[in-house]
């Protein structure tokens, strides 16, 4: 069977913000007591869109790595490092680039969405970006990829490359004994497979969590305005003066039975607050249905930064010592080497190299 694995990673650009954090790296840290786990710093995905340069590259590492350590991911329970130090990652992407079509990247959102208008000038590092991802997760065979709902499209790129690679390799697969009984049989695919069919982890309050400034765009690093997303290393009064300003409708916070349809910004600072809480939506509708925002808002910024400080403060520490962070990357890179290496070794044998 396949060994269970979690893999995950955040890009080293721009500011990490709540919805990095609540979409994806909090949730990581339970995992690590249940399966073996491996968080990246995707920084070989943080060129895709211009090189930064190593001064902005190495600090903006540090400091997703220190992110990670602060919000409980534990360099002895998990392999933490960054994608640029195994080059595993880039071969089996080049691979991937000849296995997936042209058809399923043309169909991905986010490219559109980041390329913008001018789509004949983004690198083709952007468009090919969901191959890069494809062969993140499967150098290392990972069954679990927890991360937040704008990369679902992505993980079910991941899982079209392991099909067509299974069945297109699947004799060489099977003479060289090198595969592993599908764990859920089905037609489309074959009996013994080389790579997992990777399960997308998207659950929970927050998997996406949105502006802001505005109910229908997601909280991105990228947004031109600040005051549209909570940053990991924003203080106190920073938080309160963001949600303070936070756009919401005129109406009082619905009872659990009216519900949250219709209302994008109360959804969000609802969804928001159940994760900060770990309770969940209808819990927080229970406690505040009926309250106004004047009231729900000092809530909120009193639990944000209830949660947020504390782990503010342990990266500003962290980020005092960048020589252990970079201890941490180098060992942590030493450890994904040792199992993608022999991955990429039974890839090249399948394909034919
Ligand atoms: P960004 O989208 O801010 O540039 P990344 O692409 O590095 O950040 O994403 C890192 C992780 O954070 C991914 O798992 C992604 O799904 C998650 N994530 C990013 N933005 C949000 C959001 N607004 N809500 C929930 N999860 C998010
Ligand atoms: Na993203």
């Amino acid at each position: 069977a396949f060994q269970p694995r979690v893999f995950s990673g955040v890009q080293p650009t721009g500011n990490l913000h709540l919805g990095n954090y609540l979409g994806a790296v909090s949730r990581w840290v339970p995992l690590q007591d249940q399966m073996p786990t491996i968080f990246c710093v995707v920084d070989a995905h943080a060129i895709t869109a211009g090189f930064p340069g190593r001064a902005e590259l190495t600090n903006a590492t540090r400091e997703v790595t220190a992110a990670y350590m602060a919000a409980g991911i534990d360099p002895k329970r998990s392999i933490i490092f960054n994608q640029s130090q195994v080059r595993e990652h880039m071969e089996l992407a080049w691979v991937f680039n000849c296995v997936a079509r042209m058809g399923w990247l043309n169909r991905m959102t986010q490219f559109k969405e980041k390329a913008g208008k001018n789509k004949e000038n983004a690198s083709v590092g952007l468009f090919a970006y969901p191959n890069l991802m494809a062969a993140d997760i499967l150098a290392y065979r990972a069954t679990h990829v927890p991360v937040g709902d704008d990369q679902k499209q992505h993980l079910e790129l991941t899982r079209d490359i392991a099909a067509k690679f299974n069945n297109d390799f699947a004799d060489r697969i099977k003479e060289l004994g090198l595969g592993v009984p599908n764990p859920t049989p089905s037609p489309e695919l074959p009996e013994m497979l080389y790579f997992p069919m990777t399960e997308p982890m998207i659950a929970g309050p927050a998997t996406r969590i949105m502006s802001l400034r505005d109910g229908t765009k997601k909280m991105s690093k990228s947004d031109a305005s600040d005051l549209s997303r909570i940053n990991l290393k924003d203080d106190a009064d920073t938080i309160s003066k963001k949600i303070k300003k936070a756009k919401t409708d005129p109406d009082a916070l619905p009872s659990e039975v009216d519900g949250l349809e219709g209302r994008p910004e109360a959804d969000n600072l609802v969804g928001i607050y159940a994760a900060l809480a770990g309770s969940s939506k209808a819990e927080v509708l229970n406690a505040y249905g009926g309250q106004q925002f004047s009231a729900f808002k000092p809530a909120l910024s009193d639990l944000a930064v209830e949660k947020l400080a504390p782990m503010t403060q342990e990266m500003r520490r962290l980020m005092g010592y960048p020589a252990e962070i970079d201890a941490v990357l180098k060992d942590g890179a030493e450890k994904a080497a040792a199992i993608a290496e022999p991955v990429l070794k039974d890839v090249r044998q399948i394909i034919g190299f």
